[in-house]
């Protein structure tokens, strides 16, 4: 049995005390979600004070992204070892925003994952199509390409720790949800990568999360496949009544 993930991508928003705050109301409301992990990712700068505020908790607490070096000259950038300091237990890597806004390409993806792993973090892996790539019926050949060369030269007990987020490009932040159909057809395809790379076993243990465009309204329909491990969120996840209400959105039994 897969134990879901419930993970809230921030972005580029909330201050710190906005962040604490937010953290502190939402402690007590998933006190007993026991069902899933809950991951908030909130901007570098509240990192730390939400970690802080996170204590005891049952959240942790993601960066949305890390360079592939311990320390040097990349003005801009934040290490792995940086993360971990500061309290984070897992990172994202690759998001779609970060491979269009900062051109990150599988083979970035691939050093940042690595070095994730190597300063003990769990990285959450993004992989998704474009629009035009899945109107030109594209999407498994961009999963593929994503899917491996993201993953490359991982040893199994490496890929034993990470997460994979589909998130079709098109669905995040248009409020255009993949149906839980179109989904998990992907995520079957992810997984039968998995499979073909690490074997039967890690397969069957990968999580999968889908991202796009999850709410409390449609995370009921996503979490009812059974290939739907979770979900990374990101408007959604900024309200903590709307963020409760997809942790709470469970798998149907
Ligand atoms: P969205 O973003 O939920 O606002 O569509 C998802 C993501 O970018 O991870």
């Amino acid at each position: 049995m897969r134990k879901p993930v419930i993970a809230g991508n921030w972005k580029m928003y909330k201050t710190i005390a906005e962040a604490v705050d937010f953290v502190s109301k939402l402690k007590p409301l998933v006190a007993n979600a026991t069902h899933c992990e809950v991951v908030v990712a909130p901007p570098f700068t509240a990192l730390r004070a939400v970690a802080e505020a996170a204590k005891g908790s049952n959240i942790a607490i993601a960066a949305q992204d890390a360079h592939w070096d311990k320390e040097g000259a990349h003005t801009g950038d934040v290490s792995p070892t940086m993360l971990v300091e500061a309290g984070c237990t897992h990172v994202i890597i690759g998001h779609s925003e970060r491979r269009q806004d900062h051109h990150e390409t599988d083979e970035s993806v691939n050093r940042k994952t690595k070095a994730a792993l190597a300063a003990g973090l769990t990285p959450i892996v993004c992989v998704g199509e474009l629009l035009a790539e899945r109107e030109a019926g594209k999407t498994e050949q961009v999963l593929e390409r994503q899917v491996q060369g993201g993953l490359a030269g991982l040893t199994p007990q490496d890929f034993s720790r990470i997460i994979i987020a589909y998130e079709p490009v098109w669905a995040i932040g248009t409020g255009r949800t993949a149906t839980p159909e179109m989904a998990a057809q992907s995520h079957g395809f992810i997984r039968g990568l998995v499979r073909r790379q690490f074997g039967e076993g890690l397969a069957a243990q990968v999580r999968i999360l889908y991202g796009g465009s999850v709410k409390p309204d449609n995370v009921g329909g996503l979490m009812a496949q059974e290939e739907i491990d979770g979900a990374l969120v990101g408007g959604a996840s900024l309200k903590a009544e709307s963020f409760v209400g997809i942790v709470k959105g469970r798998r149907a039994s």
